[in-house]
């Protein structure tokens, strides 16, 4: 099966659940909203897939007798059937709220081919046929959950399907035993093809669909030091004009799991439906991120003194920067800032060089804003400096302490030390909870209150 087409299967049975968020399930840190678009979308390459299955569909060989009658009980055979073509002309998708999805196909129609052969003690005919199959409708309902670890799960609630007409073509002499024939092998090959048909359907689900979903990531590693928690909070969310899958979306250390101080806000996507899919990151998600990458000391900063000459041109002097706790990411619509509090620690390095004597502290409050980007099935940031840094003075060892030349020197260096270091670790992003073979594209980005919302259609 191609990859593509099932990847969109997969989203036509990811509107199957029934349920939404209980109580006390955290909100989720990203929400993917697949919208009518996207399942139309969706609904075309999973009739392509079904075609392309159901023409592959293997056909057993036929034997048997009927009733001819002087000739009394005649022999015949049907083997080499093959499907010929599976034309798909009418398919519905049935979004039911809380309940599920059901797709409709009717008015469908098949061709069937084979050789066939009659006997009957020295008279054998044997020829070709062709089965005309009109009017078949399949109606699928589709369930999707999730296990235990997180991940979803899909299955064939209930499948039936009906056949309108069958109409062989065989022709021969001894015509009237042909007639004969023809109504058995009819009424035969009708009874085979509604039973294999949702065999079928049942059979993709298991070997095609399942397999496929498990390619959704449940947990991703970022790099060395983080992974990302993508598995579902809840079941997929169906309502009448969209499918949400909720994930919970949290940063976590590889080596050390810690609690995270703070809760996942809501998130409420707007009720925009020109896209194929829309997708909510939450603050959570970079705030869990910024726990992470901190409690790692990726923001831990020593400056020496090539930065610092200026100030102490006769000492080797250092200073050790480190945020008093995770920097906090606020998304308003419109902007993502961030405020953090730095602690500074300056010291001078004694000639015997093992030893450091303090100098003083300080605390640096600056206001960032924060630039969120999308690519590639992945998110970036870059954070460039809001406002000045405001320096206070905590603690001094030696005496009178010029804030404000320290206060413009810092202005001066931190967009050479401190930025560049960050955005080289945010510009390697971190990639979005897709399936295998599933792309974003036309992509659009808005931020709103507590999350980034990212338009996309889907590839
Ligand atoms: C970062 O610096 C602070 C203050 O000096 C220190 O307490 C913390 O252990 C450092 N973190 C890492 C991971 O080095
Ligand atoms: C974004 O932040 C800037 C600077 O704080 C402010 O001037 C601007 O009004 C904000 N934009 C919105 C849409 O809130
Ligand atoms: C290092 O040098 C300083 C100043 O010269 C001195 O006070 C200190 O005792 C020395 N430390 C060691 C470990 O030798
Ligand atoms: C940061 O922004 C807040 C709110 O806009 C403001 O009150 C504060 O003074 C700013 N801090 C700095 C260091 O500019």
């Amino acid at each position: 099966m191609m990859a593509r087409p099932c990847c969109v299967v997969v989203v036509l049975l990811l509107l199957a659940e029934v349920s939404s968020l209980g109580e006390g399930v955290p909100n989720p840190g990203f929400v993917a909203r697949i919208t009518r678009k996207g399942l139309e979308y969706a609904r075309q390459y999973g009739m392509a897939t079904l075609k392309k299955e159901l023409s592959n569909v293997n056909l057993p060989d036929l034997s048997g007798s009927f009733k001819a009658g002087w000739m009394g009980s005649v022999r015949y055979e049907c083997r080499s059937l093959r499907i010929r073509s599976f034309q798909l002309r009418n398919s519905d998708l049935h979004l039911r709220p809380s309940q599920g999805v059901t797709a409709s196909l009717s008015n469908n129609y098949m061709s069937v081919s084979g050789n066939w052969k009659v006997e009957k003690g020295f008279i054998t005919l044997e020829g070709t046929f062709v089965l005309s199959v009109d009017g078949i409708s399949i109606s699928i309902s589709l369930t999707l959950g999730k296990d235990q670890s997180g991940r979803p799960t899909a299955s064939v609630a209930h499948c039936s399907n009906a056949i309108g007409h069958v109409s062989i073509d065989i022709s021969g002499q001894l015509s009237w035993l042909l007639n004969l024939f023809r109504a058995t092998i009819e009424s035969k090959l009708k009874n085979i093809l509604t039973q294999k048909i949702c065999e079928m359907v049942r059979s993709s689900t298991t070997s095609h669909l399942e397999p496929y979903l498990r390619t959704l990531p449940v947990t991703l590693a970022i790099d060395q030091i983080a992974g990302i928690d993508y598995s579902l909070v809840g079941a997929p969310r169906v309502t009448s004009r969209a499918l949400d899958t909720p994930f919970k979306g949290k940063f976590f250390g590889l080596r050390q799991r810690f609690r995270v101080p703070f809760r996942s806000p809501s998130v409420k996507l707007p009720w925009e439906h020109d896209r194929m899919a829309y997708i909510a990151v939450s603050q959570y998600v970079f705030n869990t991120a910024s726990q992470v990458y901190r409690q790692a000391g990726l923001m831990n900063f020593t400056i020496r003194n090539e930065h610092l000459a200026r100030l102490y041109p006769n000492m080797e002097v250092g200073l050790e920067l480190s945020p008093e706790s995770a920097p906090f990411l606020t998304f308003t619509p419109g902007n993502v800032t961030l405020m953090p509090v730095m602690n500074i620690e300056a010291f001078a390095l004694l000639p015997n060089a093992s030893d450091r004597s303090p100098l003083f502290q300080l605390r640096a409050r600056t206001n960032i804003s924060a630039t969120i980007s999308v690519s590639s099935g992945k998110i970036f940031g870059s954070l460039s400096p809001g406002s000045k840094l405001e320096l206070e003075l905590k603690h001094s060892h030696i005496g009178f302490f010029n804030v404000g030349l320290m206060e413009s020197i810092f202005n001066y260096y931190a967009p050479y030390v401190v930025y560049p270091s960050i955005n080289a670790k945010l510009k390697e992003g971190f990639p979005l909870p897709l399936p295998r073979d599933t792309y974003l594209n036309s992509l659009q980005l808005q931020i709103l209150q507590n999350f980034v919302l990212i338009k996309a259609d889907i590839d």
